[in-house]
């Protein structure tokens, strides 16, 4: 064959393969309000940065009539390119082509790019859109997923993974994204669940919609599956390269820098009388944090669930860090199982990364009832327990108003190696608030006296100006400093900066046995 011959062929066999499922499914899919595998990529990737492996891949089944059905790619676009100029692999699952399903070969081409990923040091994203196991295929689909699912679980805490569910992702394939580091999803066209609204209905008899059962609010807000709920795809890709922008490559480097004229000595007068007077009273903790790091920029994490607690990246002096914060806007900041969770895996993922802990505190305690203590509070709050325990990344820890009980040890405390512990003067570092105190200690007392209400508070006040403050923390050093509120943020700089070349390691073993 002479040479043009030879490169028509090649051309014709990659423009079929940019031609997916064919024009008639593509309109489909974008008549859905989604975009196509590639287009996606577009999205993700900087500007003519793919590279894409496998294009000329196809399934090798001869089962159903597939054999008569062969398409290049087979339903997944896979390849590497750059975020910013970063390194990262990918794959997208291409809807048009037998609903992104996922047979052997498709499964082994993910395979590939997880392997180079682990190799190079790189983070892997992956867009999921897809009819799950290929069903003509039977179980050397289920194989490629099993063969996912162990590569998702050996790259966990060596390179990061990131997940856009953009369409479905139903049955045991929603495993692959639930190991990975953070999940996106999209309001109304994503879904994810074990077993769909059919088979809910047969066993359970609930009647349940698509959206209702495992769409991108549900997740966001009820099981906390996804961390990020977009409104539209282009949203989701953007902010998948924004996040980014706080990760390392992998566990071995530190996080990028991103410049920012905000001066690292900048302070902050409001704060000096931010927190309410009353030790009652609501407060945005957000205000606080968006306050003192690099220009207010404050990536979220699991925004909409369990908002008692705060979790997100932001910069301190152009460096990220990871937040941790209580909120005392929703239920006063309390612990609670989900709160705990949720705090849990991401101080894991930033110890595994190496990115800073930075602890804002100001909790009443762990939640009581039965409800919480039934489903396990015991085991579930030692989960951030152990995560703050084993972390060896620098910890910054500051207290703004309420560090109580066992929650005062949990927060990042010195005890568990907080490395610098700060507290504002309006920190009340104690067993209990004061007047749950009182009436244990002075039980008999006010049972006798004849008026226990006055006698109930002039003990609260007592106990209040006794032990409701840091500084008997501080005398004990449990408390590195008080500071005052407005010096805040280049408090927190020098901190960071101080502990930059920090090395600390934890006693030699195959893992650790964190209560699950
Ligand atoms: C092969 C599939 C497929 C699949 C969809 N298609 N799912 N082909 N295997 N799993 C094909 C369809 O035949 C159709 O082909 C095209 O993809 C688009 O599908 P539609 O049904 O027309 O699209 P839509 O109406 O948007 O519905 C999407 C859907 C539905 C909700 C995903 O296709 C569906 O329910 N699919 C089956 C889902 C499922 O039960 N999967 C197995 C789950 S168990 P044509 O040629 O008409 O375009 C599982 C186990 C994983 O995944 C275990 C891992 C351990």
């Amino acid at each position: 064959m002479p040479h043009t011959k030879k490169l028509e062929e090649l051309h014709k066999k990659k423009n079929s393969a940019h031609e997916g499922g064919g024009a008639k499914r593509i309109a489909s899919q974008h008549k859905k309000g989604k975009l196509t595998a590639r287009e996606r990529l577009d999205v993700l990737l900087d500007k003519g940065s793919f590279h894409e492996l496998d294009m000329l891949v196809r399934h090798r089944s001869n089962s159903f009539g597939l054999e008569k059905q062969k398409y290049y790619g087979d339903g997944v676009v896979t390849g590497y390119g750059r975020i910013d100029g970063r390194l990262v692999y990918v794959f997208s699952q291409d809807f048009t082509v037998f609903g992104g399903s996922l047979s052997e070969a498709h499964g082994e081409k993910i395979c590939k790019i997880m392997d180079l990923a682990l190799k190079n040091g790189a983070p892997v994203i992956g867009i999921n859109d897809s009819g799950g196991a290929r069903i003509q295929e039977g179980v050397a689909s289920l194989g490629a997923y099993a063969e996912i699912f162990l590569r998702n679980t050996l790259a966990s805490g060596v390179v990061p993974q990131i997940s856009a569910v953009v369409g479905p992702c139903a049955g045991g394939a929603v495993y692959s994204p639930a190991i990975t580091d953070f999940i996106f999803m999209v309001d109304k066209t994503s879904h994810m669940f074990v077993t769909g609204p059919n088979v809910v209905k047969t066993v359970t008899h609930e009647n349940v919609t698509f959206d209702e059962l495992g769409g991108a609010s549900t997740h966001a807000q009820k099981s906390g599956v996804a961390h990020f709920n977009e409104k539209s795809e282009v949203n989701c890709l953007q902010n998948i390269r924004k996040l980014m922008g706080f990760i390392p490559q992998n566990n071995a480097e530190d996080p990028p820098e991103q410049q920012s004229g905000d001066a690292p000595d900048r302070i902050a007068t409001q704060l000096n009388s931010f927190v309410p007077t009353s030790a009652t009273s609501p407060y945005d903790m957000k205000e606080i944090i968006k306050t003192v790091i690099d220009d207010g920029e404050f990536m979220e994490v699991h925004e909409e669930y369990a908002g008692n607690i705060i979790i997100g990246f932001a910069r301190f002096a152009w460096k990220p860090v990871g937040i941790i914060a209580n909120q005392p806007m929703m239920l006063a900041g309390v612990l609670n199982i989900n709160a705990s969770v949720k705090a849990a895996r991401f101080v894991r993922f930033c110890d595994a990364f190496n990115i800073p802990l930075v602890t804002f505190v100001d909790v009443p305690g762990f939640l009581p009832g039965t409800e919480q203590e039934w489903q396990g509070i015991i085991r579930h709050g030692a989960k951030l327990l152990y995560a703050y325990c084993e972390a060896t990344v620098p910890k910054i820890t500051l207290i703004t108003r309420k560090a109580y009980g066992g929650a005062y040890d949990v927060m990042s405390s010195k005890h568990i190696r907080g490395d610098i512990n700060l507290a504002w003067p309006t920190a009340e570092i104690a067993v209990m608030g004061p007047k749950g105190a009182v009436e244990i200690i002075f039980k008999k007392e006010l049972e006798k006296s004849k008026d226990p209400e006055a006698l109930l508070q002039q003990r609260t006040e007592e106990y209040g100006e006794t032990f409701a403050n840091p500084y008997i923390a501080a005398e004990r050093g449990y408390i590195d400093d008080v500071i005052e509120p407005a010096q805040t943020r280049p408090e927190i700089i020098s901190a960071l900066q101080m502990l930059e070349n920090k090395v600390d390691t934890n006693p030699k073993r195959k893992h650790g046995n964190i209560p699950l």
